[in-house]
C-alpha cells in the first residue's frame, strides 16, 4: 500500500483542471496519445460541448519514479460553485489536493473556497500555477498571491502548463513525495468498509457504487450491505477506473474503485453511505452533509401524456445526481408536473437540458425562484417554492427570505463598478482586504438577487476579471418582495410569473415583457404581453398581427369582393383574440429561462 497516492485537482472554474488531467493521463500512459481527445474525463455530451466539468471523475494511473511503480488515483472535480457539493465528496476520498491557479487570472473567489474545504478535510495541498505557457500569464504575481493565501514560500509553488505538458512530470513527482500514503491503521482491521462518493445505475448490472475503501479487502462473490439502507447484496464485480471501468481481482483499503452490486431497487444507494460486510459489519464511516437546494422551478411535460415519462426520467437522473430534489405537484393551467430543487441556476439548466436530450421530453419550466417563507394575514406560515404557491398580495402579512454571505475578488480598476452593482442588488458591503494587488470584498445579500443574473452582470462590469463565491446563512430575513404575473392575451401564464423585489419591479417587468415580445411568435391577431403587480399593469408590449393577404387570388374585379374578405378576416382575428388561447411554444419557456 506504500505506493498508493489518492488526490484531487481543485480550482476555480476554467483554471484548467480537465486539461491538466488529460496531460497526466497521457504522461502516465493511461491513455495512448493517439486515442487522446481534449478533456477526456468530461464524458457527458453537455460537459464536452460547454467545456465544463459537471460530475467528478475518478481515474487510476500507474507511474514509475526512480524505478518504483506508483498507483495514483486522481479525481477530477467540477469548478462551478453549483457543483461544489461534488468537490466536497471527492475530498473525503483522498489524502492530497493539487490546488491549481490560472496564471492569467490569479487567485479567484472559488480558489479560496475549495482551498478552505480541502484544508478542513485535512488534505496535503500542492500549490500549482497553471497556464504558464500563455502570453498573458502573470506567473510571479500569481505565485505571490498563492504564497500569501497558503502562508508558504514561493519556491514551493510549481509552474505547470496543462496545454504543453511543461512541469507535469515535476507535478507527478511532488504528488508522490508530498501526498501521504493511505493511513496504515486503516488496513489492519479485518472487515471491509468503503465510503460511497458516487454511484451510477445500469439496467443490467443495477447500482454500481464508486467508493473509497478504508478497511480490508473485497472481491467478487463477497456478501456486503449498505449501512444506511440495510440492503444486502452479493458483489458481482469490483474494479478500478483507467479511465473506463476495468475489472480487478479485488479492491483493498486505500484504493478507489467501483463495486457492481446488482441492486435494482431505486433509493437504496446514497452518496455518503458506507458499504461493509454483511456479517460482522463495521460501523458506518462519517458520511456527507446533504446539500440543500437553493433554487426551485417546476417542470411540466409539454404534453400531459408525457407525465409518466417525466417521472421515470427524473428517477433515472436522480440515480446519477442525488443533489436535486423532485416532488410531484399539479397546477390548474399546467397540469401535473414536478417541483424540483437545485443547487443553482447552472444545475437547473443542466438537468432540464439533460431531460430534453437524454429523454426527449419537451418541458415547460417555470421561472426559477428561491423559497420564501410567507406569513399570511390569517396567521398561517407557509413556504412558497413557486409563484403558484405564493399568496395574493392582499393575503400576505410578511415575507422572509434566505441571505448569503459572499466574497468577491476584483482588480482595483473595476471596484467602483462592482460596488454600484452590489448596491443595485441590495447587498450590504462588509470588510475589504487586499490579496496581492486585488481586492477581496465581503458582503451579505439576498439569495434572490444572486439568482437574478448577478454572476453575468459581475462578469460584464469587470470584463470577466471579478469572481464570486458564497454560502447560505442559516437565519431568514424580512423581504420586501411582491408577486409579478405575466399575461399573454390577458391570460396569466404561471410559468412566466415570479416574485420580485419591490425596488426593481418596474425594471423586471419591462425586461420580462420586452424579452417575451421578442420570443413569442406573432399571431393572426394583435397580441398583448403584460406584467401585472397587485392587480395593476406595470409594463406592456403589443405584438402586431401577422399580415396575410386574403385577397391575393382575386384579379381586379369589384372592390366590394375584397372588402368582404377583409371584413371576414377582421372578424376571425377578433374571435381568435377573444378566445385568447395562444399556443406558447416550448422553446419560449427555455428562452425565457436563459
Ligand atoms: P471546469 O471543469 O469547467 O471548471 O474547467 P477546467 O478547470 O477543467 O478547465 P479546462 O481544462 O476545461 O480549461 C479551461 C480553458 O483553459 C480551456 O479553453 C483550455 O483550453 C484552457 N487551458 C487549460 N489549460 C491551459 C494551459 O495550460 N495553457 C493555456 N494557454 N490554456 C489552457
Amino acid at each position: 500500500m506504500k505506493n498508493f497516492r489518492n488526490f484531487v485537482i481543485i480550482a476555480h472554474i476554467d483554471h484548467g483542471k480537465s486539461t491538466l488531467a488529460d496531460r497526466l493521463l497521457e504522461i502516465t500512459g493511461t491513455i495512448e496519445k493517439r486515442k487522446m481527445r481534449a478533456q477526456v474525463l468530461d464524458s457527458m455530451e453537455l460537459e464536452r460541448e460547454r467545456g465544463i466539468t459537471i460530475k467528478m471523475t475518478p481515474v487510476r494511473m500507474l507511474y514509475t519514479l526512480h524505478a518504483t511503480c506508483y498507483t495514483l488515483n486522481l479525481i477530477d472535480t467540477p469548478g462551478h460553485i453549483d457543483f461544489s457539493y461534488e468537490v466536497s465528496r471527492a475530498l473525503r476520498a483522498v489524502e492530497g489536493a493539487v490546488l491549481l491557479v490560472d496564471a492569467t487570472q490569479g487567485v479567484q473567489a472559488q480558489t479560496i473556497t475549495v482551498l478552505h474545504a480541502a484544508q478542513a478535510a485535512g488534505l496535503t495541498i500542492i500549490p500549482v500555477v497553471n497556464k504558464v505557457d500563455s502570453q498573458l500569464a502573470r506567473v510571479p504575481e500569481t505565485k505571490k498571491e498563492i504564497a500569501l493565501l497558503l502562508g508558504c514560500g514561493e519556491g514551493e509553488i510549481l509552474e505547470v502548463s496543462g496545454k504543453t505538458g511543461q512541469g507535469v512530470p515535476e507535478l507527478l513527482e511532488a504528488v508522490i513525495k508530498k501526498v501521504p500514503t493511505p493511513k496504515e491503521e486503516m488496513q489492519k482491521t479485518n472487515g471491509f468498509r468503503a465510503l460511497i462518493f458516487d454511484f451510477k445505475y445500469s439496467s443490467h448490472a443495477g447500482v454500481v457504487v464508486y467508493c473509497r475503501a478504508f478497511d480490508g479487502m473485497v472481491a467478487k462473490g463477497a456478501r456486503l450491505k449498505f449501512s444506511a439502507a440495510g440492503k444486502e447484496f452479493t458483489v458481482i464485480e469490483v474494479g478500478t477506473f483507467s479511465p473506463e471501468e476495468t475489472p480487478a481481482d479485488s479492491l483493498s483499503a486505500g484504493e478507489i474503485g467501483y463495486i457492481v452490486t446488482g441492486v435494482k431497487e431505486p433509493g437504496v444507494a446514497s452518496v455518503g453511505d458506507t458499504v461493509t460486510e454483511e456479517k460482522n459489519p463495521l460501523s458506518a464511516l462519517p458520511g456527507y452533509a446533504r446539500p440543500s437546494p437553493v433554487v426551485w422551478a417546476s417542470f411540466f411535460p409539454e404534453s400531459g401524456d408525457e407525465f409518466d415519462a417525466l417521472r421515470h426520467a427524473l428517477g433515472r437522473l436522480r440515480l446519477s445526481d442525488s443533489a436535486f430534489t423532485a416532488e410531484e405537484e399539479s397546477s390548474g393551467a399546467l397540469g401535473r408536473g414536478f417541483r424540483c430543487g437545485f443547487l443553482g441556476m447552472l444545475h437547473l439548466e443542466i438537468i432540464s437540458e439533460r431531460l430534453r436530450r437524454e429523454f426527449k421530453i419537451n418541458l415547460v419550466v417555470t421561472h426559477p425562484s428561491i423559497a420564501y417563507e410567507v406569513l399570511t394575514k390569517r396567521g398561517k406560515k407557509m413556504t412558497a417554492y413557486t409563484i403558484m404557491q405564493f399568496p395574493e398580495h392582499g393575503d400576505v402579512e410578511e415575507v422572509r427570505e434566505q441571505w448569503v454571505a459572499a466574497e468577491l475578488i476584483s482588480p482595483p480598476e473595476y471596484v467602483a463598478q462592482v460596488m454600484l452593482l452590489l448596491g443595485k442588488h441590495e447587498a450590504e458591503v462588509g470588510e475589504t482586504e487586499n490579496i496581492g494587488n486585488r481586492l477581496v470584498v465581503r458582503f451579505g445579500a439576498p439569495l434572490r438577487e444572486l439568482m437574478r443574473g448577478f454572476f453575468d452582470e459581475l462578469k460584464s462590469v469587470s470584463s470577466g476579471f471579478a469572481s464570486l463565491s458564497y454560502r447560505l446563512l442559516p437565519e431568514l430575513r424580512k423581504a420586501d418582495v411582491v408577486k409579478m404575473e405575466i399575461l399573454v392575451a390577458d391570460n396569466p401564464v404561471p410559468a412566466f410569473g415570479r416574485v420580485v423585489s419591490c425596488r426593481s419591479v418596474e425594471e423586471e417587468a419591462e425586461t420580462a415583457v420586452e424579452k417575451l415580445s421578442k420570443i413569442l411568435p406573432r399571431q393572426q391577431f394583435e397580441l398583448k404581453i403584460q406584467a401585472r403587480m397587485n392587480g395593476r399593469i406595470v409594463a406592456s408590449r403589443r405584438l402586431t398581427a401577422m399580415r396575410k393577404d386574403v385577397t391575393g387570388y382575386l384579379y381586379g374585379g369589384d372592390r366590394t369582393r375584397k372588402m368582404k374578405l377583409w371584413k371576414q378576416q377582421k372578424e376571425g382575428k377578433k374571435r381568435l383574440a377573444e378566445r385568447g388561447r395562444v399556443e406558447i411554444p416550448a422553446e419560449a419557456f427555455v428562452k425565457m429561462l436563459q
